[in-house]
């Protein structure tokens, strides 16, 4: 058992959280999205500037709303990897500094084993090893949980994320950034089977499709297609575009996922990343997965989209392990899940 302050700032959320023995004791969450849609999308540069106006007076708040002073934190912990560099660069400096100041170790965290981290803090009974499925704007993964840090790639994208692909789709909409909850909002008045869509399968050289990858350029293609038929006619129907294009995303994610966990024996799903907020996901998902006897685990909504507190229940699992990272550690775009072990001494 720890108290970890953690801070997340990978992307577009600016967050601070205290997680003590998997329990949030706070998790505030600062939000750029009024500031990037006018964009249309996450400008860099604008993001890090928000990062560095925010983090101080977050990290007092998510002090004082667990009514814990410096001396009662046990380790400091930032997202060092994956995401923008400027944007992760100004939260790691800001754990780094308090780290060296309180005298507390610090430790680095992949963004991604704290989307898989969010299901622990929502279960406390959840235990590996488990299938997990990461949807999120940057990744649409299968990896096999065998045990904290430890995990296999057994599925990827061969194109856009998930996420992308819904933010995509709703900017072919005119629906407005970011497109994912927006297409699940207009999805719920439209009706699914109203357009036929393809699920993007990977043809392998030796025959056959690839069981558990994905890739969604034909799903986009087919919408660009169908606009540019529909729109000449008259008014778009967006709702009944949004609901078949969610369907669709959600029925090809759930049958890999389904099909990877019966094939390596795994009883438990869990999902994690900001697409698992989505109510279309869920459903097909959980409805398959009951069919095959299987447990799935969805965090609460607030737990999928990024935090701070997932990034602090993973480290807090480290940091049990004895893990802890050296102040000379750097911010990294890119690294897989499977390296993680990278980022400790
Ligand atoms: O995990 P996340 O907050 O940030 C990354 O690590 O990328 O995921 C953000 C992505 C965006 O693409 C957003 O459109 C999508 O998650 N998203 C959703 C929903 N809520 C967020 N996609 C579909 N349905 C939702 N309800
Ligand atoms: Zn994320």
């Amino acid at each position: 058992m720890a108290t970890i302050l953690a801070v997340e700032t990978s992307c577009d959320e600016t967050s601070v959280a205290i997680v003590k023995n998997r329990n949030i004791l706070s998790n505030i969450v600062a939000s750029q999205i009024d500031i990037h849609s006018q964009y249309g999308g996450v400008v860099p540069e604008v993001a890090s500037r928000q990062h560095l106006e925010t983090i101080n007076p977050l990290i007092t708040q998510a002090l004082s709303e667990a009514n814990l002073a410096w001396p009662e934190i046990e380790a400091i912990a930032a997202t060092v990897a994956p995401g923008l560099l400027g944007a992760l660069l100004v939260g790691v400096t800001a754990a780094k500094t308090l780290a060296m100041v309180h005298n507390k170790p610090f430790l680095g965290v992949h963004h991604l084993e704290g989307h898989i981290y969010a299901s622990y803090l929502n279960d406390p009974t959840l235990e590996p090893p488990f299938l997990c499925l990461l949807v999120s704007g940057g990744h649409t993964i299968l990896i096999k949980v065998e045990d904290c840090g430890k995990y296999e790639m057994l599925g990827t994208t061969l194109d856009d994320a998930a996420g992308e692909a819904f933010d995509k789709v709703a900017r072919l909409l005119k629906l407005g950034y970011p497109g994912g909850p927006i297409i699940d909002k207009i999805a719920q008045n439209g009706d699914s089977s109203a357009f036929k869509l393809p699920e993007g399968r990977i043809s392998l050289p030796e025959g056959g499709f690839h069981p558990y990858n994905s890739s969604f350029s034909g799903l986009k293609t087919a919408m660009l297609r169908l606009v540019q038929k529909l729109e000449p006619e008259g008014e778009l129907p967006v709702a009944d575009l949004a609901a078949s294009f969610q369907e669709t995303v959600g029925r090809s994610l759930a049958k890999k996922t389904i099909k990877c966990a019966l094939d390596y024996g795994l009883k438990t799903i869990v999902v994690g990343g900001g697409v698992a907020a989505n109510s279309g996901l869920r459903k097909q998902l959980s409805q398959m997965a009951e069919k095959h006897k299987l447990t799935v685990h969805f965090p609460p909504l607030k737990l999928c989209t990024d935090n701070a507190a997932m990034i602090a229940a993973a480290a807090e699992d480290h940091f049990n392990r004895g893990h802890v990272s050296l102040l000379s550690l750097g911010v990294q775009s890119r690294l897989p899940i499977t390296q993680v072990m990278t980022l400790y001494k």
